[in-house]
């Protein structure tokens, strides 16, 4: 197997052609295996078999395109294509239920599919990020469907993605990767699979301890930002700059302390806590607890949006107001699980109107102008770099009201006239 990796002989199937399974089907195609995407989404497939990608990322077109007419990557949603491949690269969704517990159903209908396709000698690798445990327990799955004996019929490993949208190409080449095998031959073969075309670190572990591993950078983030979060609740109370402070905190050489605002948005961070938790018959509370004060952080934006109607004797309920940015970070389209939703949906039945403006979110206000035409209050919940250069004498004429919200801290110095707060800046 190990020879047929390195002469790139090894045939590969991906599995779910997603954010992460696409870019990883059109690398290992580029490096010259023959690969075969297989994803349950027909709309997808059809899509890719003509070279068209249906996800947005810089440089996926040409890649695409490279990677289908040169023969090398091939989509399908017949699983009888996947049929005795030497290698199976498992991606697809592993989202939360509505209770906040994890949703493998995809993970386990992947699993069994592969199980189904595989031959003696295959290596099956799970690039989905995913509860500790949970890779032991797939591999019992396989050995049910196949009367397979794990590590010895067929190698197994946990190989987490760790690339940000809008990078993926750069990163899936130049940041460090973790191979946690079911046993130490199932990792170097994956880290010679994924040397192909990775320029950065490998490491090889344990499957267990590299589903921590990913699940433990996400959760460290969400927790520093919590815990930024809280400072700045605390800020407000003594009427303290929170920003100003971290800056001041942050010039001790083992001090960093991340950065407050509105919440947490996107695929990962607001999951994977959850994810690391969900094995352990016990913890501490910290992580859980982090995870509240982040997505409670819409409710501190709503809270001083309602103070600022307050000193200008607005009540709530006869406001308009506009949202600034759907996305949950900036100079990007991605919505999922953005804290501007969350706001919206805190405020939508307390006030008269609320309108949104996104450059890069379709649905929202054409422009920023008819946005903000008659508003009585302007919220920023995304710091797109268009709004850190508004001309705020222009918006304050548009406006019925001049109150003014930064979630984001891209304000330094209050406009002229605004009644403003911001999350974190102490009293104005
Ligand atoms: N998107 C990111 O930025 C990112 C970063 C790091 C890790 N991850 C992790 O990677 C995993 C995949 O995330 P994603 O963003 O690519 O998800 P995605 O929803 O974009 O893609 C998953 C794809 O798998 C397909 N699918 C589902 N079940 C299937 C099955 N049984 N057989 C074949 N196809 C199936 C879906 O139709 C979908 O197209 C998740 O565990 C996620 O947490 C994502």
């Amino acid at each position: 197997m190990r020879k047929k990796i390195e002469s790139k002989r090894a045939e590969i199937a991906v599995i779910g052609l997603g954010y992460i399974g696409l870019p990883t089907a059109i690398m290992f195609a580029n490096a010259g295996f023959n690969v075969v995407g297989y994803e349950i989404r027909e709309d997808v497939v059809k899509k890719i078999k003509n070279g068209n990608s249906h996800i947005i990322e810089p440089d996926i077109d040409d890649l695409l395109r490279k990677a289908v007419e040169s023969g090398k990557l091939r989509a399908t949603s017949n699983p009888e294509e996947i049929k005795e491949k030497d290698v199976y690269i498992i991606c697809v969704q592993t989202p939360l239920r509505e209770d906040k517990t994890p949703n493998l159903e995809y993970l386990e209908s992947a699993v069994k599919t592969v199980a189904k396709a595989m031959k003696k000698g295959s290596l099956v690798i799970i690039e989905s990020t995913i509860p500790p445990l949970t890779t032991l327990r797939m591999a019992e799955i396989i050995e049910k469907e196949r009367r397979f004996k794990a590590g010895e019929d067929f190698y197994m490993v946990h190989a987490p993605e760790r690339v940000m949208p809008g990078r993926i190409f750069k990163e899936l080449v130049y940041n460090s990767r973790i191979f946690g095998g079911i046993t130490k031959e199932s990792a170097e073969l994956a880290e010679v699979l994924y040397r192909s075309f990775v320029k950065g670190q490998t490491f090889i572990t344990n499957s267990t301890t590299s589903e921590m591993v990913k699940l433990m950078e996400n959760t460290f983030r969400d927790v520093n930002i919590a815990l930024a979060n809280e400072f700045a609740f605390l800020a407000h109370q003594y009427n303290v700059d929170i920003f100003k402070a971290i800056e001041l905190a942050n010039t001790h050489p083992r001090v960093k302390i991340h950065v407050p605002g509105i919440g947490v948005g996107g695929h990962c961070l607001p999951k994977d806590p959850y994810l690391l938790l969900s094995p352990a018959k016990e913890d501490f509370g910290l992580i859980k607890r982090a995870r509240e004060i982040n997505e409670d952080m819409p409710l501190m934006a709503k809270d001083l949006l309602f103070e600022a109607l307050k000193t200008i004797n607005l009540p709530p309920e006869d406001a308009i107001v506009t949202v600034l940015g759907l996305a949950y970070k900036g100079n990007s389209d991605d919505t999922r699980n953005s804290p501007a939703h969350a706001f919206i949906e805190h405020i939508k039945d307390d006030v008269k109107e609320v309108r949104s403006y996104d450059p890069y979110v379709k649905g929202t206000h054409e422009s920023i102008m008819e946005a903000l035409k008659g508003a009585d209050a302007l919220v920023i919940a995304t710091d797109h770099s268009e709004f850190k250069e508004l001309d705020w004498k222009t918006i304050g004429e548009l406006m019925r009201n001049k109150v003014l919200i930064d979630g984001r801290h891209i304000i330094e110095e209050p406009p002229k006239g605004f009644v403003f707060k911001g999350i974190g800046r102490g009293e104005y």
